[in-house]
């Protein structure tokens, strides 16, 4: 399957698709992971990167596109993947919409994850991500790790991201309403969405979104 996550910030687009991802068996393509692993990595991209995501911006297109599409042509990807974060913009969609119009594949689904502002709000506010590997995610009160400040993962520590300040998280709230709420109708239109309430316990959600997908596909 190839499916797109979206949804605000804070929604639970990284929680939902690594278990997405794992009982689909499709690999989970996070855009804002891959920036974080070259920030951490120092790179070139990820100097960049990091400018635009502390405050709150999308980093710009030509490249982010480049990297996307590096990892989606990555055998592992072959057949399907599941993206978290992008497309991110209308340009964006219509980049993706080009690749796999190319290597005549199409996507199957857009899930769009609903949840109200307040609620994404304290979700943030209480995310603690691990340093060796930002997809081990956990929150202080809906999910904290067996010792505290430690990844169950991994065991590499945990701490609260650059771009979880109060300032920031407005600014990329206003960013998803502007930049990235148009994609879903631009999905819409080619009759790809399905939408849920990513509102209640994680495997609540989960089970949600399986069904919703499931639909989708038999709709087919
Ligand atoms: P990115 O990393 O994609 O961040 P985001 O879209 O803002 O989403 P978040 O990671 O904040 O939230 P999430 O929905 O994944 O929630 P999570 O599962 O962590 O992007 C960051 C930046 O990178 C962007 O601002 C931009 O600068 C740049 N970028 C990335 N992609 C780009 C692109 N395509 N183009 C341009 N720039 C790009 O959950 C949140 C918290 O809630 C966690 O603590 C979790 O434990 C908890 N939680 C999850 N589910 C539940 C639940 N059901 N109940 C209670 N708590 C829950
Ligand atoms: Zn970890």
């Amino acid at each position: 399957m190839r499916i797109v996550l979206v949804g605000p910030p804070g929604a639970g687009k990284g929680t939902q698709a690594t278990r997405l991802a794992e009982k689909l068996s499709i690999p989970h393509i996070s855009t804002g992971d891959l920036f974080r692993a070259n920030i951490s990595q120092q790179t070139e991209l990820g100097k960049l990167a990091k400018s635009y995501m502390d405050a709150g911006n999308l980093v710009p297109d030509e490249v982010t596109i480049a990297m996307a599409k590096d990892r989606m042509e990555q055998p592992d990807a072959e057949n399907g993947f599941l993206l978290d974060g992008f497309p991110r913009n209308v340009s964006q969609a219509e980049a993706l919409d080009e690749l796999l119009t190319a290597e005549d594949m199409e996507l199957d689904a857009v899930l769009d994850l609903e949840a109200p502002e307040g609620e994404v709000v304290k979700r943030i506010a209480g995310r603690r991500i691990c340093r060796k590997d930002s997809s081990h995610v956990f929150h202080v009160t809906y999910g904290p790790p067996k010792q505290e400040g430690v990844c169950d993962t991994c065991g590499g520590e945990l701490y609260q991201r650059d771009d979880d300040s109060e300032d920031t998280v407005r600014r990329r709230l206003e960013v998803y309403h502007t930049q990235t709420e148009p994609i879903i109708d631009y999905y819409k239109a080619q009759g790809l969405v399905v939408t849920i309430s990513a509102v209640g316990a994680v495997d609540e959600v989960t089970g949600r979104a399986l069904e919703a997908l499931k639909r989708e596909g038999d709709g087919k």
